[in-house]
């Protein structure tokens, strides 16, 4: 049945992996024609990385995943940023993927089915002359929204100014919400303008996102004379997998029995995403913040790594939780402190009427799926910008903070209990939003919806 191969890589972090096996998984899917190789980089650091993948790829019929053989991850003294950690990393793969891609190329000897083209993400830009150097079409699959990939190709040098203009932005961006790889200028910056020059050479661009939720970032990219056919496709989602692999089912039937128990609409869902993790003294505000608030919460806490680039862990138990003093008792039967949580179970629970979260865009996607309003919290990465465009350009969240980041000022426990009272007991405009944006996401997946019709299209140029 195969007709057409298609390979792909991603950056080895959840938040990139995930929603790019998806797309691979959705190709299959919509048509038989292609079987995937998912070619996996590995970083000791994040064995989750591949606990996840094995166990999404062993439900799959036509995927299956090509382990690259082991690189020494680099040197402290080689870089100075995550970003470019994560970018020398990857380019040190670069000979593993020549040879990977080279034995799926069709050769008198084993198979003849064509490698039709290889999605690279957007830190794994490397391997674009790997792809060019075999003549195999090479597509970025971008997993973060239209409006930072815009942003990615007007990176500012940031000097003295207040506020940046951004085509793929609406609004001037504030500095404050500006990602750390701009603010820093350091090796990040070079990298990411490195990447960015990268996507202008692939064949096609694959982003995570619909036209209908941010339609002036995806008219910005359409308008831009130098890049190649953008493909919305989204939102591209992982609603099941995260729950089979759940490192804790007990606790995961633990949350969803006490979720059943709960008023529909009435839980406020606190989530800082995969890497998240806060401080004991940001701790200790968020719980005065949401025991003044009054309202029912579930709250995935979960204890900072102890060595750089390590996921963070659930706390050994109860007493290890750096909780004010009688926090646990107070808000007994109205609030849940929990570990790991398979995050898009727990937005799909009828229970849970909001959700503070650290606006990664797979988190950001999957609350408009379910509906639920999102209280913005950014932590790492883009997350601030993302945070920006959901409550300043498309007032789809409450602010409780858009600009904290690890290492800044702490967010005070008023800012948490305004922002969780407005999200749970205001905001019916932003609800009435979501509502209907979580309407267009689905109308946008199914027959003839704009990030249908847009997948359609890339399978016509894919096999064409
Ligand atoms: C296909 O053949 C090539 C060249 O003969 C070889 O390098 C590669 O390993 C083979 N691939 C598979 C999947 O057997
Ligand atoms: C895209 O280009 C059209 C035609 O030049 C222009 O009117 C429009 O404002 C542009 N939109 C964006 C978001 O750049
Ligand atoms: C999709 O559009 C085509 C062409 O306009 C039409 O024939 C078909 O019935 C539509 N399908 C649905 C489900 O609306």
């Amino acid at each position: 049945m195969t007709r057409f191969q298609l390979a792909f890589i991603a950056t080895p972090a959840l938040g990139n992996l995930v929603p790019l096996l998806e797309f691979a998984l959705l190709l299959t899917k919509h048509d038989p024609r292609f079987s995937a190789t998912v070619l996996t980089i590995s970083l000791p650091q994040r064995p989750l990385v591949n606990t996840y993948l094995q166990s999404r790829a062993t439900s799959a019929t036509n995927l299956r995943l090509l382990h690259l053989p082991p690189v020494d991850p680099p040197a402290p003294d080689h870089y100075q940023s995550s970003v470019a950690f994560l970018s020398l990393h990857i380019h040190n793969h670069k000979h593993h993927v020549r040879n990977a891609l080279l034995s799926l190329l069709p050769s008198e000897s084993n198979n003849s089915v064509p490698l039709a083209a290889v999605f690279v993400d957007m830190f794994c830009t490397s391997f674009v002359d790997v792809a060019a150097e075999l003549s195999v079409p090479c597509y970025l699959f971008f997993a973060s929204p239209a409006s930072f990939l815009g942003f990615t190709l007007h990176l500012p040098r940031v000097g003295s100014e207040s506020e940046f203009e951004i085509p793929s932005f609406e609004n001037p961006v504030p500095r404050a919400v500006l990602p750390n790889l701009v603010l820093d200028a350091n090796d990040g910056l070079s990298w990411m303008l490195r990447h960015a020059g990268r996507y202008m050479e692939t064949k096609g661009i694959v982003v995570n996102t619909l036209h209908e939720l941010e339609p002036h970032a995806v008219q910005s990219l359409y308008n831009d004379s130098r890049l190649p056919r953008v493909y919305p496709i989204g939102p591209v989602l992982d609603l099941v997998g995260s729950a089979q692999w759940d490192p804790n089912p007990a606790q995961y039937k633990r949350i969803m029995e006490w979720l059943d128990q709960q008023p529909a609409g009435s839980v406020v869902f606190l989530c800082f995403g995969s890497l998240g993790s806060m401080k004991a003294n940001q701790v200790g505000e968020i719980a005065i913040g949401l025991e003044r608030a009054g309202v029912r919460f579930l709250w995935a806490l979960r204890e900072p790594p102890k060595a750089q680039l390590e996921d963070p862990r659930d706390y050994a138990n109860e007493d290890a939780l750096p909780v004010p003093e009688g926090f646990l008792e107070r808000t007994s039967g109205k609030g849940l402190v929990c570990g790991w949580v398979p995050q898009a179970k727990v937005l799909g629970h009828g229970s849970v009427g909001g959700f503070v979260s650290h606006c990664g865009w797979n988190s950001i996607l999957e609350s408009l799926w379910h509906g639920v309003p999102i209280a913005t919290w950014p932590v790492y990465a883009e997350q601030q910008m993302n945070a920006f465009q959901m409550v300043r350009e498309l007032g789809l969240a409450v602010e409780i903070s858009v600009d904290y980041r690890v290492g800044g000022d702490l967010v005070r426990a008023e800012q948490v209990e305004r922002g969780v009272r407005t999200l749970m007991e205001g905001g019916d405009e932003i609800r009435r939003k979501v509502k209907e944006m979580s309407g267009k996401c689905r109308e946008a997946l199914m027959e003839n919806g704009s990030s249908y019709n847009n997948l359609v299209s890339l399978i016509q140029e894919l096999t064409g």
